[in-house]
């Protein structure tokens, strides 16, 4: 996304989702707001029946679904995959919850341009159990981190990141919610302002605005 599209037509999104949702459900929420500078053109899944896409149909947002299983391979699944988001045209694709890693096809076309979101705050807890590994460690902070995706599980540079507190008598359900919450509002804040002021990213450093 090289140039702010305060002026332009709203950035177009593409969403990949595998559960509840609650994330994407954040962004079409914001994406309601003209001011917010992007729309969700298109939600996809890697499995069918999940809450996230029944929350697309709701929006009227046009879905798909690339299910491992059904390609000869992962390398065909992820060919499949960048394909289907690019029918699409994104200028952004959000991974909100999507639980496979993109592989090198995908990169080589959306790499630069893909967010994720992770529940724990980076480089600690990488990998798909960040509230649970991080209550194990016994850390008092812990959070989520929205990052630019690369080849790594959860190792892209840093666009943001927030803190949230660990309780004596959490479990993993209670801090994975608190982090939700707090996930929500780091979602919807930068990707917004990646959709409004474009962004750059050098030696790691992920920032706003245009050189
Ligand atoms: C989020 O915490 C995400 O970071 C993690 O799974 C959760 C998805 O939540 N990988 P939802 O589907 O957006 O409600």
């Amino acid at each position: 996304m090289p140039t702010p599209r305060t002026d332009r037509a709203p950035a177009r999104l593409v969403v990949l989702v595998s559960g509840g949702g609650t994330n994407l459900q954040a962004l079409l929420d914001a994406t309601a707001d003209p001011a917010y500078g992007a729309r969700v053109v298109a939600v996809g899944a890697d499995r069918d029946g999940i809450e996230g896409l029944a929350r697309a149909d709701k929006a009227d947002v046009p879905t798909f679904v690339a299910r491992v299983k059904d390609y000869t391979s992962r390398e065909h699944w992820d060919h499949a995959l960048a394909d289907k988001v690019a029918a699409f045209d994104p200028d952004l694709v959000v991974l909100a919850g999507f639980m496979k890693l993109v592989g090198p096809d995908f990169i080589a076309r959306y790499g630069g341009r893909t967010v994720n979101t992770h529940p724990a705050l980076s480089p600690s807890f990488p990998g798909m159990h960040g509230p649970a590994d991080a209550l194990a460690y016994g850390v008092k902070v812990t959070g989520c981190t929205l990052f630019v995706v690369d080849a790594g599980v959860d190792t892209g540079p840093i666009v943001a990141q927030s803190a949230v507190p660990v309780l004596d008598d959490d479990s993993v359900d209670t801090l994975h919610e608190r982090i939700k919450v707090a996930e929500r509002a780091m979602l919807t804040e930068f990707v917004g302002r990646m959709a409004r002021e474009g962004f750059t990213i050098t030696d790691r450093k992920v920032r706003f605005g245009t050189p």
